[in-house]
């Protein structure tokens, strides 16, 4: 089995991931550029025009538990870094940052955003592609793909593994794709902060013991199934 994916591309538009609101199982939106890019918890995404790869893609969830599809971002992270790697080879570390940041070599090249919409999950990913100068505050923390990259090919990679990977998710469920997920888990074993908010009052600290067989994060005796989180370098 394999999603046949339906792409559906614009020059500009103000959010793949409200583009996507109306599609259906395997429509993918992308664009070159996005008035009003969105990323987690309230921040704004924002990418020059056509040099990063924006996209959203639509799946199905219907009849499944809600706390099975709480995992469906990891599988969107599993599935992005796992193309990233084929592209850029395996000698470069690409880890998933829990939620579903990818990074390589601790930078940030990749965000997911996934939104829920009655009985479909809207995956929108914003993979940086292109050589590109980025904005000062995250220069030190983000990175691009670079090379010889063209942006249909990361696309193309990208649903690859999201089709085999989401089919293997309804069929086994996320337990099945856990220990590929533990091996790049980029937050186990380091001191962490994990916020709900900007700035979090309350904030949790600790030694992170890694992404459970749940999707969640244990961070010392805390058991956390939302949030962001912040590593000292
Ligand atoms: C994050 O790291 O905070 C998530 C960023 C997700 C950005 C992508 S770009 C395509 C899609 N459309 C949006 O408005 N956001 C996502």
């Amino acid at each position: 089995m394999a999603i046949k994916w339906n792409i559906i591309h614009r020059g500009v538009t103000e959010s793949t991931n409200d583009d996507a609101a109306l599609g259906v199982h395997g429509d993918v939106y992308t664009a070159d550029y996005q008035l009003s890019g969105r990323g987690r918890i309230g921040h704004k995404w924002q990418s020059p025009s056509g040099v990063n790869l924006l996209m959203s893609a639509v799946l199905d969830v219907t009849d499944m538990a809600p706390e099975e599809v709480c995992t469906l971002p990891l599988v969107a992270g599993l599935s992005v870094a796992m193309a990233i790697r084929d592209i850029i080879g395996y000698n470069r570390d690409v880890k998933l940052k829990w939620p579903n940041d990818i990074l390589i070599d601790s930078q940030k090249v990749a965000g997911i955003l996934c939104e829920r919409k009655s009985d479909k999950v809207i995956v929108g990913i914003g993979i940086n592609v292109l050589k590109q100068d980025f904005p000062k505050e995250i220069a030190l923390r983000a990175t691009y793909l670079g090379g010889e990259t063209k942006i249909h090919q990361v696309r193309d990679g990208v649903l690859k593994w999201l089709s085999s990977l989401y089919c293997q998710w309804r069929e086994y469920g996320f337990a099945s794709l856990w220990q590929k997920i533990s091996e790049i888990d980029f937050l186990k074993g380091r001191e962490v902060t994990i916020c709900q908010v900007d700035d979090d009052k309350n904030a949790i600290t600790g030694l992170c013991v890694g992404i459970m067989i749940d999707g969640s994060l244990q961070v010392g005796e805390h058991v956390i199934y939302a949030g962001e989180a912040h590593v000292k370098l």
